[in-house]
């Protein structure tokens, strides 16, 4: 161990509400909301790099793109990611044999494979300064029961022919018990990246909105789709709709929210004392520990990622941020810790994407999600695999991806494990003791406080205006909690996360939660 706690430097000076290492050093223009009525080839629905891949990789097909975004593009999980590209997906092949066979589990990995090497290709051709490295990624072990497990996954390597190699040992100081490297993989600044691709469409005169939320039903008529926008005051007519807003927009009867489940990770980028080795890293054990290099300021920098959690389970979020700082600060030793950031991941019934139609019963919808934490990757396949549906031509990755298979799935057992957890959420929420009275709140202080014999979200800012707001999440009448590392509020059930103010961060919820007014205290 190279240093305790108390020499870990302070990072009391970074933001009241984290922002990511990609957010601060990347300006977008900004866009207009949606009004009125417009048409297009396809709108896509979701501003990051799903979205914005898919609507470049169409325009350059020669269609007319619409690009809709509910707040500020790649302000989502794209600006918060580790922005790690791989084809390594932690422990997954021999799960994905075990669940779907080998010709499939290997259509995997070659899709993925595709993906990195497009995006690999894609920054070279177009001379994007977007500090695109090629690296190799390790998943390792750190105990023996991990090793068992390594070892399977290792095994599945071999069965698929993926070019990985076995490590006795890794380039950083931490005792393993083995690894598997696979080389040729890539880190990038992600925003940099598309940056690039919101210049072209600005070019090639794609419309994009931002601060357009676009409710779920769509109407049909004569071949045509209508989106409306949530207020209902603006509609877009098409062809074909996208859906890359991580949470589907449309879900058509899918129950797409009982099919996912959200969690939230935790990034810290340190500043070390040792150089660091290069090579991206993950552990096959928990708690999860990623580490991948990046520049910030002509400085190396490392970012450290872990401390994965169900959105709404956390005790104290800041504490993950402070876990990982030590962490990182044993390993590598810090001279300084200049960002950390959270980031939300949705994670399907089997672990794979949903990439594909929608529903059954319309070819004219598709929807990505479902990334878990390899949305770069997955995200770009995704776009890809949207271009050659729309262009109507082969691709053979669809039936891997196709939402469609949760009927004949295995995980079949996973969904009635994570509805129940669910149920079990929202009445928990519902009964849970109340103590804190609104008063009692300090400045930046939010919790759950009894208030006019209810349950109510109360935060008081740093100078002491108050938001009281009613808890209860509008997507399904869960009840939220309070994260106080992002001074948020988010939802255990399927993941929604309002702000202080209570406006929709993240859906499925669409709705902002209920204001509520101090008319009285409880005592
Ligand atoms: Fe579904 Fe809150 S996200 S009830």
């Amino acid at each position: 161990m190279r240093m305790a706690s108390s020499e870990i430097p302070s990072t009391s000076e970074l933001p009241q509400f984290p922002e990511s290492l990609w957010e601060r050093t990347t300006e977008f223009p900004r866009f207009p909301r949606l009004q009125g009525e417009t048409n297009a080839d396809v709108v896509v629905v979701g501003g990051g790099i799903t979205g914005l891949t898919t609507a470049y990789l169409l325009m350059k097909e020669g269609l007319q793109v619409a690009l809709v975004e509910m707040g500020s593009l790649l302000h989502g999980t794209t600006g918060h990611t580790t922005a790690k590209i791989t084809a390594q997906h932690g422990l997954i092949y021999d799960q994905l044999i075990g669940h779907f066979g080998e010709e499939k589990a290997r259509l995997y990995y070659e899709a993925n494979e595709e993906a990195v090497r497009f995006m690999q290709n894609f920054a070279k051709e177009h001379g994007i300064d977007c500090g695109m490295v090629e690296e190799d990624a390790y998943l390792f072990a750190e105990s023996d029961d991990e090793l068992k497990d390594l070892k399977k996954e290792w095994t599945a390597y071999q069965k698929l022919g993926i070019p990985g190699e076995w490590q006795e040992s890794l380039p950083l100081p931490l005792l393993v018990k083995g690894a598997i490297k696979l080389p040729g993989q890539a880190r990038f600044h992600p925003l940099q990246y598309l940056h690039f691709m919101v210049q072209e469409l600005q070019k090639g005169g794609a419309a994009i909105y931002e601060h357009t939320t676009i409710a779920e039903k769509v109407d049909k008529a004569n071949g045509r789709l209508n989106l409306h926008t949530e207020d209902g005051a603006s509609s877009i007519t098409c062809n074909y709709a996208v859906s890359a807003s991580h949470f589907p927009f449309y879900d058509g009867g899918a129950m797409y929210f009982s099919r996912l489940h959200a969690e939230r990770s935790y990034i810290v980028a340190i500043e070390p004392e040792t150089s660091f080795p290069g090579g991206m890293y993950i552990n096959c054990g928990n708690p999860k520990r990623s580490l991948r290099a990046a520049e910030w300021n002509g400085k190396q920098l490392v970012l450290v990622g872990g401390e994965g959690h169900k959105t709404g389970k956390a005790l104290c979020t800041i504490r993950n941020y402070e876990t990982l700082e030590l962490y990182g600060a044993s390993l590598l030793g810090a001279k300084n810790i200049p960002f950390r950031w959270s980031a939300q991941d949705l994670i399907t019934l089997d672990q794979v994407p949903y990439i594909g139609q929608a529903t059954n019963d319309d070819p004219h919808i598709l929807v990505a999600t479902g990334f878990a934490k390899w949305g770069m990757s997955t995200g770009t396949l995704a776009a890809l695999m949207f271009r050659d549906r729309i262009m109507k031509r082969d691709n053979r990755y669809e039936e891997v991806f196709t939402p469609q298979r949760f009927k004949a799935d295995p995980g079949l057992k996973n969904f009635i494990v994570q509805n129940a957890g669910v149920a079990k959420d929202l009445v928990a929420g519902k009964i849970g003791l109340v103590h804190r009275k609104v008063d009692e709140l300090k400045n930046d202080e939010g919790a759950i406080v009894k208030h006019l014999g209810k349950r109510a979200g109360a935060y008081r800012d740093e100078k002491g205006q108050l938001y009281l707001l009613d808890a209860t999440c509008t997507h399904m009448g869960c009840e939220v909690d309070w994260n106080e590392g992002e001074r948020s509020w988010d939802c255990p059930c399927h993941g929604s996360r309002f702000n202080y103010k209570g406006e929709v961060i993240e859906g499925p919820a669409t709705q902002p939660l209920t204001p509520l007014t101090q008319h009285q205290h409880e005592g």
